[in-house]
């Protein structure tokens, strides 16, 4: 029998909860804004082609920030393309995903989704084919009062208040040979530097986030972050990370195990950015925005538009169809993030709609929730307060591509405000439950909630259009107090959330 123990003080806390860690990623890639999040026309359509329905399932989801416009698309992207009348935007080679962009929705479009989704935008700027004069240009736009050009441009266009964009990314995975104008660490390092400088003159605090790997098994990954924080250490503020997991040749152990690598990744990257402070003598730490992470099946769907279709419109890409084993990773994933919530203060899932996605649309038709959903939305909803600093111990399972791993993982947050604390586990064995005791010292628990678990059984179900609840969590009947805290059942492969009430002890 697997068992794991859980200790948990209410006083020993790693850090607020980053309410930033529940992002999201909007890219000009296949259906995620054109039929995704945009569809004039549509029967939900609002009068600015905004679905309706997508907005009320991005709301459930509880996503808190988004990231746009890519991506690899951000890359060759001329973001004066998507202002202005509509008619009279030019249509481009999207050269990142091989479409045809049409310009329909650009920046406005985008902030005016934004508020009515009550999300803070996260924006990318081109450090791939332009430089830093087209990012302050854009800044410019963007949050400038107005009296400039370009301030008055947008007030031309329709948004007489500065946007206030706070949180940029300076290009994207520009170690990657896929992407268009991708640099070696020591240029791209001197180009995030110098463009961070140029749009701190504008704005001294805006939050910068500089490319790091695109995933950690680059050749290039420890040598990049070192060397571009080398050089823009004192200009910026986070370090990007990026990571996409999925099973490889059917290794489930492995897959359920993912948060393993995210785990050491962060760790990775937290070490290197220390040690290029501590060489530099800075007080300063540099944080992490894990700004791109999911399960994705890089082989399965289509990322170039099917042979015979010569630049098409928003074709299908990417469109992966998720199962409960992906939705228990997901899960997993958003334990490591919590977990090291005091140097990862921005994550956005990869992405929002459709493409890779919790969320699936039919042009004209539904929208609906993949099994990933489910982790994200509860997560993002009940993960309130401080994260705690949870002693774990735990039986232990072999994994091919991580060795030896707890069986469970978890993690706990606490809100003093409210009293409500609310464990995260996964069980990481395809095969065996695993009894889990909690034990909460610095408080008294008063009952438990709720606790559901998603996992368990069919490991390959999926919801689908006609189906969209199919695959869900469940309650777990097994939670009982224990009264010094509470004790469980996880079924095998499973991710489960047990919310308790909590007293002053
Ligand atoms: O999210 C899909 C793609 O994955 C993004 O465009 C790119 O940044 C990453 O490689």
């Amino acid at each position: 029998m697997n068992t794991a123990r859980l200790i948990l003080d209410t006083r020993r806390r790693v850090a607020p909860v980053p309410r930033r860690l529940f992002g999201s990623f909007v890219e000009h890639l296949g259906r995620c804004v054109y039929t995704g999040i945009y569809e004039p026309g549509h029967p939900t359509a609002d009068q600015h082609g905004f679905r309706r329905d997508v907005l009320a399932l991005v709301r459930e989801l509880g996503v808190t920030t988004v990231r746009y416009p890519g991506g690899n698309f951000v890359s060759s992207y001329r973001w004066e393309d998507g202002i202005g009348p509509v008619d009279q935007r030019p249509a481009r080679l999207d050269l990142a995903w091989h479409s045809l962009e049409t310009n329909a929705f650009g920046l406005d479009e985008f902030m005016r989704w934004v508020r009515a989704a009550d999300v803070e935008p996260i924006m990318a700027a081109n450090l791939g084919t332009r430089g830093t004069a087209e990012a302050v240009d854009l800044l410019e736009y963007a949050n400038h009062r107005a009296g400039s050009q370009l301030a008055d441009r947008r007030r031309a266009n329709g948004a007489a208040d500065p946007y206030g964009i706070r949180l940029w990314c300076l290009g994207n995975e520009m170690d990657g040979p896929w992407q268009v104008g991708a640099r070696t660490a020591p240029e791209y390092g001197r180009l995030a530097a110098q463009t961070a400088k140029a749009m701190r003159r504008f704005d001294p605090d805006l939050e910068l986030i500089a490319c790091g790997s695109s995933h950690s098994s680059m050749p290039t990954f420890g040598t990049w972050e070192r060397d571009v924080l080398t050089e823009a250490y004192d200009d910026i503020d986070l370090i990007s990370l990026h990571a996409y997991y999925q099973p490889v040749d059917g290794d489930l152990p492995s897959f359920l195990a993912s948060a393993e690598d995210m785990d050491r990744y962060i760790d990775a990257v937290t070490a290197i950015a220390d040690s290029v402070g501590a060489i530099r003598r800075s007080t300063k730490k540099i944080m992490i925005a894990f700004d791109e992470w999911n399960v994705w099946y890089q082989s399965a769907a289509p990322s170039t538009p099917p042979s015979g279709e010569d630049w098409p419109v928003a074709p299908p890409l990417l469109e992966d169809h998720y199962s409960v084993a992906d939705a228990v990773v997901v899960g997993g994933l958003l334990i490591s993030l919590l977990r090291h919530s005091d140097r990862v203060t921005a994550a956005c899932q990869a992405q929002l709609v459709n493409v890779i996605a919790p969320i699936m649309t039919e042009p004209g038709g539904g929208a609906w929730r993949q099994t990933i959903f489910h982790p994200f939305a509860r997560t993002a909803r009940h993960a309130r307060g401080a994260v705690l600093d949870a002693l774990r111990d735990s039986s232990t399972t072999s994994t091919d591509r991580y060795g030896e791993v707890d069986v469970v993982d978890a993690v706990s947050t606490w809100d003093d405000s409210t009293g409500e604390m609310s464990v995260f586990l996964v069980n990481r064995s395809a095969d065996a439950p695993a009894e889990v005791t909690v034990e909460v010292g610095g408080a008294r628990v008063a009952g438990i909630v709720e606790c559901v678990t998603i996992g368990g059984g069919d490991l390959d179900a999926r919801n689908t259009a006609d189906g969209p609840d199919h695959a869900a969590p469940r309650p777990n009947g097994s939670a009982r107090d224990t009264g010094t805290g509470i004790a469980l059942t996880l079924p095998p492969a499973s991710w489960t959330m047990a919310r308790l009430t909590t007293t002053s002890s």
